[in-house]
């Protein structure tokens, strides 16, 4: 185990972030930045962790941002352990931890909104109508309230990654976006918030779909395509006690065009739904 270094300060107003990494940037320092929507885990720590390394300063971001929840329960059901939070990152050495409140982040008059015209019709963007424009929207405004030389991202939500990719691009921002590989579980389960939601009865059904996906895999190195290894997928899905799938589908890992066989880079999505969760998860071709 490895024992805490310091207590990050939280904070929570944009204009003592702002004091805050005028004097770092005065020192010529870098500053690494790690978004997320809090509910801490292995995954978001190992970004934290990829970015203490690789800049002079960091700030973990935590804000459970409204604008990308399509389905006002999930927003409502989703985990928040702030206090732990703090806990787990204090292990790592983060500079500070930024909590702003809606108020600051989308202050009243608030009017802009940033929407890609690419990447963002498939997968998640189209079952979730909203949701990157809201993720583009808040990342923006993160990247910009931060000053970050670099931000850290992971592959777990590629589709997001690549998002945010070309959004930095776009606005000429000038931050660098790293992607980093996704943390499993032992069995397999990609680390999640809201695998905190899963009841233990689920929890035990969650690993087919890790499973399942390394078949796919498997079954596309020995040539097969997606057509053929695609029902028999399903139906294993289904017998593990899966719900609904909103996607099985293998994408250019640079564009997300849609393949039936790996002919270039690829990945493999998934988004199933599992005892009213939705579990997603994706893994290079
Ligand atoms: P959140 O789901 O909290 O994820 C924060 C970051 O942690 C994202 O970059 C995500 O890809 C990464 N992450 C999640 N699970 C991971 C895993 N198992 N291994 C490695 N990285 C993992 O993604 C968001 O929040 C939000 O959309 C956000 C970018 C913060 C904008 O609101």
């Amino acid at each position: 185990m490895t024992s805490p270094v310091s207590p990050a300060p939280i904070i929570r107003k944009l204009d003592d972030l702002r004091a805050l990494t005028k004097t770092w940037k005065a020192k010529g320092e870098t500053i690494g930045i790690v978004p997320t929507m809090g509910a801490l885990h292995d995954g978001h720590l190992s970004l934290a962790r990829v970015a203490r390394a690789a800049t002079d300063r960091v700030i973990v971001t935590i804000f459970i941002n409204p604008k990308q929840f399509n389905n006002p329960d999930d927003l409502k059901n989703y985990p928040r352990t702030e206090h732990e939070d703090a806990r787990k990152l204090s292990s790592i050495g983060v500079d500070a931890i930024y909590v702003p409140d809606g108020t600051q982040m989308y202050p009243d008059g608030f009017s802009t909104t940033v929407s890609l015209d690419a990447l963002t019709d498939v997968l998640c963007g189209a079952h979730r109508p909203g949701h990157f424009d809201g993720v583009a929207t808040v990342v923006a405004k993160l990247l910009l309230q931060t000053s970050a030389d670099q931000a850290f991202f992971g592959e777990k939500d590629y589709q997001q990654l690549l998002i945010v990719q070309r959004m930095a691009l776009d606005l000429d921002i000038c931050a660098t976006i790293v992607g980093c590989p996704t943390i499993r579980e032992i069995d397999g389960l990609a680390l999640s918030s809201r695998n905190l939601l899963l009841s233990d009865r689920a929890r035990v059904k969650a690993p087919a779909l890790s499973e399942v996906m390394q078949q796919i895999t498997k079954g596309l190195a020995a040539g097969e395509t997606m057509k053929t290894l695609t029902p028999a997928a399903l139906t294993r899905l289904d017998n593990a006690g899966f719900g609904d799938v909103d996607y099985l589908e293998l994408r250019a890992a640079s564009d997300l065009s849609l393949l039936e066989t790996p002919t270039e880079p690829a990945r493999l999505f998934a988004a199933v739904w599992l005892a009213g969760v939705r579990l997603i998860d994706n893994i290079a071709i």
